[in-house]
């Protein structure tokens, strides 16, 4: 396998420094502004100008296609930070104190670059728009873009994760559910407070709470199709401050995961009925607020057909790998699948022979290579996608 496909040294010099720099200077989302100035020039250093800033932090570029008729297709690469603090050991690592490149967008932000690099060589049929998105961890960002209207009338949008399960070289192109939606819960049951030893005067919400905390753990087990994946999490329990007090109110804050859209509305709705229904046994009144996250991304038939036509024309047929089990991660792509067909894939990025680490974590790095390849992809996919025969 070539590890840089359709690279020059010049330009595998030029995507490295750029990846090496954002990472060494990570910034937090919708704080891109370093960032955001630095993949400009990288761009203007390839000879790429048709650059624009969208969604604050963000960036579109058009790259020319070969005909002004052809389907304009999206490429999306995110570019922010974590606030993590870095141990990975790299000698280019973070010099932000306790923010860190620990999801791998540096990466991600300079394989779109390199998309954009190899478009600009060999045109697709049509144009393509390079999307350098913020605040992808907060999931604001896609939102935003959508928002600027800069997506408006593209035929279908293409983005990738690196992803150290896998090696580099493999990558995962397929139909269907690729990563979780992410909802967020919070519930107070408020009773009423009395001296801890006459809990007959009370309406106790620490009982109701207790109650409520396992009757949530029935939604998946019970409720929920064995055969799909989900999550009801609570997160945190806040309630009371003395041995001898029964308190006024309880809070509870969780997370709910789901992988259809189906299976999402039916997760929350049971959140929302049992908080009532645990809160109405207990003589507690109850409010439940749901914070609408990330939808799922559920990668559609014909799109998820163009991107894995694209990893065998970059790397082979035996570069496709399955998923394997779905991840319960968010990704605010899933926006974007609102509103355009498109594909999410998994880009290897574990170097042979190393230890998978998870993202989100401090010691969390793709392999370099990684880069190379998804810019090679992504470009794939643009060409792919915007064929006249892919009509
Ligand atoms: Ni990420």
């Amino acid at each position: 396998m070539n590890p840089s496909p359709g690279f020059t040294a010049d330009e595998r010099r030029l995507l490295t420094e750029l990846r090496r720099d954002l990472h060494r200077h990570p910034e937090l989302s919708w704080h891109e502004t370093r960032t955001q100035e630095k993949l400009e020039r990288a761009l203007k250093d390839a000879g790429i100008t048709d650059v624009r800033r969208i969604a604050r932090t963000g960036l579109v570029v058009r790259v020319r296609g070969r005909d002004a008729k052809a389907p304009v297709i999206a490429l999306r690469g995110d570019i922010d930070a974590l606030p993590i603090t870095e141990a990975t050991g790299l000698d280019f690592s973070s010099e932000n104190d306790g923010v860190m490149h620990a999801c791998g967008h540096d990466v991600h932000a300079a394989w779109a670059v390199g998309a954009a690099i190899l478009l600009a060589r060999t045109p697709a049929a049509g144009d393509v728009l390079v999307v350098l998105q913020p605040a992808e961890e907060v999931g604001e960002g896609a939102k935003e873009v959508i928002a600027s209207g800069a997506l408006d009338g593209v035929r279908a949008i293409f983005g990738a994760h690196v992803d150290r399960r896998f090696e580099v070289g493999q990558v995962v192109a397929q139909e269907g559910p690729l990563a979780a939606s992410v909802d967020t819960f919070h519930i107070v049951l408020h009773g009423e407070g009395a001296h801890g030893a006459r809990p007959q005067e009370a309406r106790d919400p620490i009982v109701g709470s207790a109650e409520l905390i396992l009757a949530l753990q029935t939604i998946v087990s019970r409720r929920l199709d064995p055969a799909l994946p989900g999550v009801v999490t609570v997160g945190a329990v806040h309630a009371g401050r003395a041995s001898n007090v029964i308190p006024e109110s309880a809070e509870l804050t969780g997370t709910i995961r789901a992988t259809t859209v189906a299976s999402r509305a039916l997760l929350v709705g049971e959140v929302e009925r049992m908080a009532h229904a645990v809160a109405a046994t207990h003589r507690l009144t109850v409010e439940a607020r749901i914070t609408d996250g990330t939808p799922p991304i559920v990668n559609p038939r014909e799109p998820a057909a163009w991107a894995a036509q694209a990893v065998r024309d970059v790397l082979g047929e035996n570069a496709l790998v399955p998923l394997g089990t779905t991840n319960m991660a968010g990704e605010d792509f899933a926006f974007y699948l609102e509103n355009i067909p498109g594909c999410f894939l998994r880009i290897g990025a574990r170097e042979p022979g190393g230890e998978h680490r998870s993202a989100h974590t401090p010691r969390f790095y793709p392999a370099e290579d990684a880069l190379f390849i998804g810019a090679s992809v992504l470009a794939g996919c643009a060409r792919a996608a915007g064929s006249p025969s892919s009509g």
